[in-house]
């Protein structure tokens, strides 16, 4: 009965289709995503109700990366092990509260998630599991990687992306604003756009300053942060950009791969917008900018553990790295790999913070504390 239940709800259930992440030129509600879903909850339901077709290999991925250049990359793992992949998409928040809610009749294999934030929430929920993988310990980071449980991590990284500071030419010069903590300078009173405190993005790299300054200091400087705004935080990454680009504050935060999106838009005025607005890679004197991950994780009620291991193996691959990517104008998180991105080529190299992004995670509850108390939305 329990398991009729699941079927009907994994066939039918709403999938959140909204694309915070969305390129531009890509719809931000993809019609397949019902579809998949119902076929994938089909298919589940049908290996429950009988054995599956003798043989065939499968791994079931949820994931909230949505890029087009990422069907080359299911499609080449396919062609490589002969192992279908059965893919539901849904953002971050709807891809956790789907695996709580499917509890052990869970179907999925592979986990991708974007922010360290998010991947260290799935790991205190109990969502994943460990992996112990040479391949990946030689080719990611272990800065990259979550905590090592004994028996390895239980996510792993598999794209970076630098949170980085934008500003208006025209008022602000860009020595005023390269450190993070100059966002609570009070020479930018009233001058500061930024999307909600709560947000993943920020939680992340509000919890690296947390490592980097300490309680005090950062509980200190979130408040500046929200002396500083020029609105309450709203929209995503791409709206405080525009922002700046009206005028309507004179810096901004963003992550690297929106601005990316933004000079290689085919609209003129993006592209005008662009021209108007400068980019700072803070902290190139000090600790290094902000980055953060997308990564991939091991579901803890995986029926296909050897599976799941291979995919996340191939994803560190050089092949693998550059399609992730530049599928997004992120950055391969495997050193060494070269893209060719003219985009993010032309915002030049930077030094980044060498903080682990688990530490970073980890620090996400106290650093939510700290906004509640300084009123930061
Ligand atoms: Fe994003």
């Amino acid at each position: 009965m329990t398991i009729i239940r699941n079927c009907i709800n994994m066939g039918a259930s709403p999938i959140q289709t909204l694309r915070e992440d969305a390129p531009m030129n890509q719809p931000r509600i993809s019609p397949r995503v019902p579809l998949i879903a119902a076929v994938l909850g089909a298919a589940a339901c049908l290996a429950f109700a009988a054995p599956a077709r003798a043989q065939e290999k499968v791994l079931n991925l949820y994931s909230a990366r949505h890029y087009q250049t990422d069907e080359a990359l299911y499609a080449n793992f396919t062609k490589a092990t002969g192992i279908r992949i059965n893919r539901v998409e849904a953002d971050d928040a709807g891809i956790l509260a789907r695996l709580k809610a499917e509890g052990a009749a869970s179907p999925a294999d592979v986990i991708l998630l974007v922010d360290a934030a998010r991947l260290w929430r799935g790991e205190q929920d109990g969502l994943f599991q460990p992996m112990k993988s040479a391949v990946v310990e030689r080719r990611v980071p272990a800065q990259f990687r979550g905590a090592d449980t004994g028996q390895g991590p239980q996510w792993i990284g598999i794209s970076t992306r630098a949170r980085v500071v934008v500003y208006d030419k025209a008022r602000v010069k860009p020595e005023q604003v390269d450190t993070y903590e100059e966002l609570a300078a009070p020479a930018l009173k009233g001058q500061v756009c930024i999307r909600s405190g709560s947000h993943p993005y920020n939680l992340s790299l509000f919890g690296s300053m947390l490592e980097r300054l300490g309680p005090q200091r950062t509980e200190a400087w979130l408040k500046g942060v929200v002396d500083n705004l020029a609105r309450p935080p709203r929209g995503g990454d791409t709206d405080q950009i525009r922002g700046v680009a009206a005028g309507e504050c004179a810096v901004a935060v963003t992550n690297t791969y929106y601005f990316a999106r933004l000079m290689q838009s085919g609209s003129a005025a993006d592209r005008d917008l662009v021209a108007r607005v400068g980019v700072v890679f803070p902290e190139q004197a000090g600790a290094g900018t902000h980055v953060n991950i997308s990564g991939a994780a091991v579901a803890r009620n995986a029926k296909n553990r050897e599976a799941a291991q291979q995919f996340i193996e191939y994803l560190t691959g050089d092949d693998a790295q550059r399609m992730l990517a530049d599928g997004n104008n992120e950055y391969p998180v495997v050193p060494g790999v070269r893209t060719e991105n003219p985009a993010l080529a032309a915002l030049g190299r930077f030094k980044s913070e060498t903080v682990p992004v688990a530490r970073v995670g980890a620090n996400t509850a106290a650093v939510q504390q700290m906004l509640d108390r300084v009123g930061f939305r």
